[in-house]
């Protein structure tokens, strides 16, 4: 399913790499009997066998049974809680979805909207606009039940929902996913009468996008949760089973920290589909919170190509020479169809009557092809300028490549941050500028963080 490939990674990088195997072999071996360091976080290995699949069963039998009409899912949460979900709604949904009738040949599904990840009025008194020309179904997802951001999103819409709707049918319209119990929305789903779903105790915001996390987002607009769930398990029966030494995960692990160890500082995730931008985000928060702590880790960055060639791609070329590549590669080029469904959709260069624009070479040849020979020549080019190439492929962009892409990258990260040595399942970095953001609000309790921040402000 998935291919890793090293042909543009150095030898001498290669070499190192192959050294850290064993080490990245044993960080599995520990994940895997959950005996690493924050092994009490490690619910996500192999979670489609062990609770995945059940989970589903309930979530789907929740949305065959919803009893309110809905055209719209507004998913609040931040970081963790609502990354994958934008990924997988963004690499498989119809860009301009947004924009199509409601019924006829081209109707549309229930579009996927955002809150809670950011602190922008702007962007919150649009969504409400799309709001009001809709029917819509929200779901809060937060872990901790505390976050700043999502609850003061969340207590908007909420307000929003019981005028419009009256209490009772707004709670129809409202799930929670949340702590089992502890958390201030654990208690206001109790009082309020919402559907909740749980996020397991074992199982970090960023590693949680095949629990109820992804799963009721994207089963509510439409999205084949069972095919990501098989996706993500076929890569973790290969890890589970046997020794798996030498596996693609285990390699890559390798590789980059063998690139880290050689003075590299920036991983960059470069696609060259635009679709895959909000996967890219989500990669960068698994591994960006994972291993970036105790002075250590890759700085990770996204390119979005061939765009990025005509901004970044000269810093790439030639700029300090910090940096891996690896590039995340689509076999077979789709296109989403208006009703959602991903289908082959090709497009040529047609003839042109001449060859006024420079372009008869080109015709007759398809855009995607045109499109991974720009990848091609962009992958040498960097590697020739000295900036070690690595290469993750899947066969298609469907729900079942994008499981197995979770997988696999929710395991090499899980090993790579054992590898560099840090624990890849805590984030106590992301504290302090909450703990300031609450001083500077006047939080109770945090009066006195609050008037020490004033005299250096
Ligand atoms: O990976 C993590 O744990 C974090 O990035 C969280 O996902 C993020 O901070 C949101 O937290 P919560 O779901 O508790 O609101």
């Amino acid at each position: 399913m998935i291919s890793f490939d090293t042909k543009f990674f150095p030898a001498e990088l290669a070499a190192r790499a192959e050294a850290l195997l064993p080490k990245a072999h044993k960080a599995l071996l520990a994940i895997r009997d959950h005996s690493c360091l924050g092994g009490e976080a490690t619910g996500w290995f192999d979670w489609p066998r062990q609770r995945g699949q059940a989970l589903w069963r309930e979530v789907k039998e929740y949305t065959q049974k919803l009893d309110v009409y809905y055209d719209a899912v507004v998913v609040v949460g931040i970081g963790g809680s609502y990354l994958g979900t934008r990924a997988v709604a963004d690499a498989l949904g119809h860009e301009y979805a947004v924009a199509f009738a409601k019924t006829g040949k081209n109707a549309r599904r229930p579009v996927l909207a955002y809150a809670g990840n950011h602190l922008s009025e702007a962007g919150l008194v649009e969504l409400l606009d799309l709001l009001e020309d809709r029917q819509p179904i929200i779901n809060v997802i937060s872990k901790s039940g505390t976050t700043t951001e999502p609850a003061v999103h969340f207590r908007i819409l909420r307000n929003y929902m019981e005028k419009r709707f009256g209490k009772a049918e707004a709670a129809r319209r409202i799930v929670a996913t949340t702590d089992r119990e502890k958390g201030a929305l654990r208690q206001l789903a109790q009082e309020n009468g919402y559907k909740t779903f749980e996020v397991p105790d074992d199982v970090g915001g960023r590693y949680s996008v095949l629990t109820a996390v992804g799963l009721v987002p994207l089963s509510l607009a439409g999205f084949d949760c069972e095919a990501l769930l098989a996706g993500a398990d076929s890569v973790f029966k290969e890890l589970r089973e046997g020794d798996a030494e030498g596996h693609p995960v285990l390699r890559y692990a390798a590789c980059r920290n063998a690139a880290y160890e050689a003075g590299k500082k920036i991983e960059m995730l470069a696609t060259g589909e635009p679709k895959l931008r909000n996967l890219i985000e989500w990669w960068k928060q698994l591994f960006g919170e994972s291993e970036g702590k105790n002075g250590k880790g890759l700085f990770p960055a996204g390119l979005v190509f061939t765009t990025d060639l005509h901004s970044m791609g000269q810093y790439v070329q030639e700029g300090e020479r910090h940096l891996l590549e690896t590039f995340l590669m689509i076999e077979h080029p789709t296109a989403t169809a208006q009703d959602g469904t991903n289908v082959e959709r090709r497009i040529r260069v047609p003839h042109g009557g001449g060859d006024l624009d420079g372009l008869a070479y080109l015709e007759q040849r398809f855009v995607g092809d045109i499109n991974d020979a720009a990848l091609t020549a962009t992958k040498v080019a960097h590697a020739d300028g000295g900036v070690p190439a690595l290469s993750v492929s899947i066969p298609r962009l469907d729900e079942h490549a994008l499981g197995a892409l979770f997988a696999f990258f929710e395991a090499a990260c899980g090993v790579s941050g054992a590898v560099l040595g840090v624990n890849p399942y805590d984030q106590p970095g992301v504290e302090a500028y909450k703990k300031n953001l609450f001083g500077l609000l006047g939080k109770p309790g945090f009066e006195a963080l609050g008037q020490g921040l004033r005299k250096r402000l």
